[in-house]
């Protein structure tokens, strides 16, 4: 009989995609999605360290958990495996089955290929089983090739596809250099391979990730050391050739790494869409050289010129930090400035939260809660004013959207514009899947409203999808 697995995902990207491969590990074991724990015969928290109380967070859901499981047990339901994965696993270890003895797996980012021996471990009632390592041995060597229904998100037309892993940068504020451990590139021939598996199960966008994703060195060929070895713009321009394959995007960037063939990418490769992740975290360079970030303000400037030189419609996205230890208010004047001239179509912002274990946490002058919170809301102020003009001006143009959702009334779809936002439109079920040009009529803080654009909604027997053509939005 079909056993239930239910897995809930926290953080980045990069745990949606580890999830979707923990499901297809565990489904020759006959494990099948559940939507509730309430019903599964397993339970995954996949976990993100990124910022504060994450782990707070977590013990408190297993408290919860530890209830769902305990009446299981009495309700002669079989018993419930309750597993923790993800950088709060990484991050704590044997201290979370130390504060909560009811688990019966704890495993990091870099083990879950492990799975089903770990399941079978738990299954023999031989106690917890707790796998933290950084092995030597290459998890995406042993997962099964991808099935894609498992790793495609979203109507099964968009996928994340992990190309790099890890970290060696070293911001002074980040847990991800030693929760997700040392960078390490995927060989072109298996990113390539599954690329093309996701194309032929119906995959049209794929999103390449990594924690660093344009450090991307993978070896050309499947072997490890010697050979040659491709950069981020030369994988994208193979992945971009597969057949089935009309929109790439990749993230994160780190503005160091950005190199000349990538920013070439972006003039070159159609399938490439103008919307660039490009975390700044703060513009002064005072506070950037005490993140350890290896640039400065006017370097990210100069960057975004090139980037926009080479794709003018180039919509731009960043990550901020206010409140790193010493940010004087000039320090964040400056922040504020940088995004001024940037101009950003969304962007994401934080309080500095001190991680255990960073240099930055031993710092000594940490900047009062207030005085972050005061700095989060002026800059929030400024980004979303911004996100609401770029919403703004896309009305009146007509944007390829790829229709990848149900919209929360009958008869409407949802999908994403080249920019990444949201677009709802009314439009026949068949559509869905589907790249179609609407004409955008409506703006909405956090999404656009669509129409079929004149052709479609007269019903001409033309193909009902089109290529996605860039040049048409830059007129
Ligand atoms: N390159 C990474 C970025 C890691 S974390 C990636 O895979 O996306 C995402 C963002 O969280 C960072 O860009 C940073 O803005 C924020 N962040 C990381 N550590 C933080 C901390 N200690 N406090 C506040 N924000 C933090
Ligand atoms: Fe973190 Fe900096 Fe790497 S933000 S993921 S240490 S580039």
């Amino acid at each position: 009989m079909a056993k239930k697995l239910h897995i809930r995902t926290y953080g980045c990207q990069m745990n949606v995609y580890d999830s979707a491969r923990m499901a297809e590990v565990l489904a020759p074991l006959g494990y099948v999605p559940a939507d509730t724990a309430e019903d599964a015969d397993m339970v995954i928290l996949n976990t993100c360290h990124i910022r504060e109380k994450a782990a707070e967070k977590v013990y408190s859901e297993l408290g919860r958990l530890r209830r769902v499981k305990e009446r299981r047990a009495q309700s002669g339901d079989g018993p419930m495996i309750l597993a923790v994965a993800g950088c709060v696993a990484q991050a704590e270890g044997a201290e979370m089955l130390r504060r909560a003895p009811f688990l019966d797996m704890v495993f990091g980012p870099q083990t879950y290929h492990r799975l089903p021996e770990m399941v079978a471990r738990a299954s023999r009632g031989a106690g917890a089983v707790l796998d933290t390592d950084f092995p030597a041995e290459d998890k995406f060597d042993h997962l099964p090739a991808t099935g894609a229904a498992a790793t495609a998100e979203a109507g099964g037309r968009s996928a994340f596809l992990t190309v790099q892993e890890g970290c060696d940068k070293f911001c002074t504020f980040c847990v991800v250099p030693y929760t997700r451990g040392a960078e390490f590139s995927r060989p072109a021939a298996a990113v390539l391979a599954e690329a093309r598996r996701l194309a032929a199960a119906g995959v049209r966008e794929v999103t390449l990730l990594g924690q660093n994703v344009n450090c991307y060195h993978g070896a050309a060929d499947g072997a490890r050391g010697g050979g040659a070895e491709w950069r981020l713009g030369r994988l994208i321009a193979a992945v971009a050739e597969i057949d089935g394959i009309r929109r790439l995007r990749y993230t994160t960037s780190y503005p160091a790494d950005m190199d000349d063939d990538l920013i070439a990418a972006h003039r070159d490769v159609p399938e490439l869409m103008p919307f660039l992740h490009l975390p700044v975290q703060s513009g002064s360079d005072r506070v950037l050289a005490a993140m350890n970030r290896r640039h400065g303000a006017d370097d990210y400037r100069r960057l975004v010129d090139r980037l926009r030189a080479a794709r003018p419609d180039l919509a731009l996205s960043s990550d901020f930090i206010v409140g790193f230890p010493g940010e004087t208010d000039a320090d964040f004047r400056a922040t504020l400035d940088l995004a001024r001239q940037v101009g950003y179509a969304q962007a994401y912002s934080f309080k500095y939260s001190p991680r255990p274990g960073t240099p930055a946490a031993a710092l000594e002058d940490q900047v009062p809660e207030a005085v972050k919170a005061e700095r989060l809301a002026e800059l929030q102020d400024l980004l979303n004013a911004q996100q609401v003009a770029f919403n703004d001006a896309c009305v009146g143009s007509v944007l390829p959207v790829l229709l990848d959702r149900h919209g929360r009334h009958g008869g409407q779809l949802v999908g994403r514009s080249p920019f990444m936002q949201a677009v709802h439109v009314d439009a026949p079920e068949g559509l869905m899947g589907e790249i179609v040009d609407l004409r955008i009529d409506g703006a909405h803080a956090n999404s656009l409203s669509g129409t079929l654009s004149g052709v479609l909604a007269a019903g001409a027997d033309l193909p009902v999808s089109f290529p996605a053509d860039p040049a048409r939005l830059r007129a």
